[in-house]
């Protein structure tokens, strides 16, 4: 059995070693770039950790897990432009350094590429790895158009946000624990609890994302602080400052949603002074450890020995307490 960190080792020189470029150079040299600039990497490591409880050996598998990092990091060039976001992991997007249409392009061709490496060297089950797949997908896109349409609406609900995320980012860490059951033939009970125990550690993963878009340290982060609320996103903290903010606060929060033309920092300022006032910080962490504790607690489920389930508790608290 490996560690998360020796796994994570595994998965970069895997990635490190693919020859993914070919011509045109502006189509390849993005997924180039956005492949070379890392990222923690997490979808792989959970796919192989899970099928690391059942199976020793996790050559076979890496051409899969090196789909789920490319699959993730199409969506991520698409959700870029999307949300209008000029860096990732301390570096420029790439519709920055190319621009909209290669980062759309570049994206297309990762997609494909990510179902080539699904299929690549023919893997057990894959009639039901790729159904799981695609309806990942599928619900991915789904996800990022709640997240989108929820910009423009200001009454969306604690159970819609959640909706969302779980969509926009809870299955595809789901999808990956259970890849990694189904790819080491685990029994279909424990594919379905590792699935649920992603959905819940995607929640608050999703929470912990948002919470430091607002809070973290941009030079750890790596992304802009303030992007979600210069978009007017719902997360969490939002609908919630929303719900315990006084009548003057929720005045202010209002306005601020309906400025579009302002300075950006001070809109950012503002709303997270706002933030700040009604303890948004807290009620965020809150729901977060109900997140970690429900993924936690399922886990008692599985039919592997308790030392092994430890590498997956352990892996998951190290998500909680992440700053980047
Ligand atoms: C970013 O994912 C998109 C979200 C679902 C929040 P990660 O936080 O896993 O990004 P990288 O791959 O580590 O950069
Ligand atoms: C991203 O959510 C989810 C997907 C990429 C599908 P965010 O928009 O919050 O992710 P970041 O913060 O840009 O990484
Ligand atoms: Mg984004
Ligand atoms: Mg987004
Ligand atoms: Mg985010």
């Amino acid at each position: 059995m490996y560690s998360a960190l020796q796994l994570l080792d595994r998965v970069n020189s895997y990635l490190s070693g693919l020859k993914l470029v070919h011509g045109p150079e502006n189509l390849y040299a993005p997924v180039e770039y956005v492949l070379s600039l890392g990222g923690k990497r997490i979808r792989p490591v959970l796919m192989l950790l899970s099928y690391n409880l059942y199976k020793e050996n996790v050559e076979p598998v890496l051409p899969q897990a090196a789909a789920l990092e490319i699959y993730h990091n199409y969506t991520l060039l698409h959700d870029d432009v999307m949300d209008k976001s000029d860096f990732r992991r301390g570096k420029p997007t790439v519709h920055k350094v190319w621009n909209e249409n290669t980062a759309i392009l570049s994206g297309d061709a990762m997609l494909v590429l990510a179902y080539q490496f699904l299929s690549r060297n023919n893997p057990p089950h894959f009639g039901q790895l790729q159904d799981l797949f695609s309806q990942t997908a599928l619900e991915i896109c789904e996800g990022q158009q709640y997240d989108m349409d929820f910009e423009t609406r200001n009454d969306v609900t604690v159970g819609e946000y959640v909706r969302m995320i779980r969509l926009k980012t809870a299955v595809l860490l789901a999808a990956a624990l259970k890849m990694g059951a189904v790819l080491a033939d685990a029994p279909s009970g424990d594919a379905g609890i590792l699935y649920d125990f992603g959905i819940n550690m995607g929640l608050a993963f999703q929470l912990k994302d948002d919470y430091l878009d607002v809070y973290g340290d941009p030079a750890v982060f790596g992304k802009k602080i303030g992007g979600d609320i210069l978009c007017n996103k719902k997360t969490y903290m939002l609908i919630e400052a929303l719900a315990h903010a006084d009548a003057r606060q929720q005045a202010e929060l209002e306005h601020w949603l309906g400025e579009t033309g302002c300075v950006p920092e001070e809109k950012i300022a503002a709303v997270t002074r706002l933030y700040d006032e009604v303890g948004i910080k807290g009620i965020c962490e809150n729901k977060m450890r109900e997140y970690y504790v429900s993924a936690i607690e399922g886990l008692s489920g599985l039919s592997v020995a308790d030392e092994k389930v430890q590498s997956l508790k352990h892996f998951a608290e190290h998500l909680m307490y992440r700053e980047m």
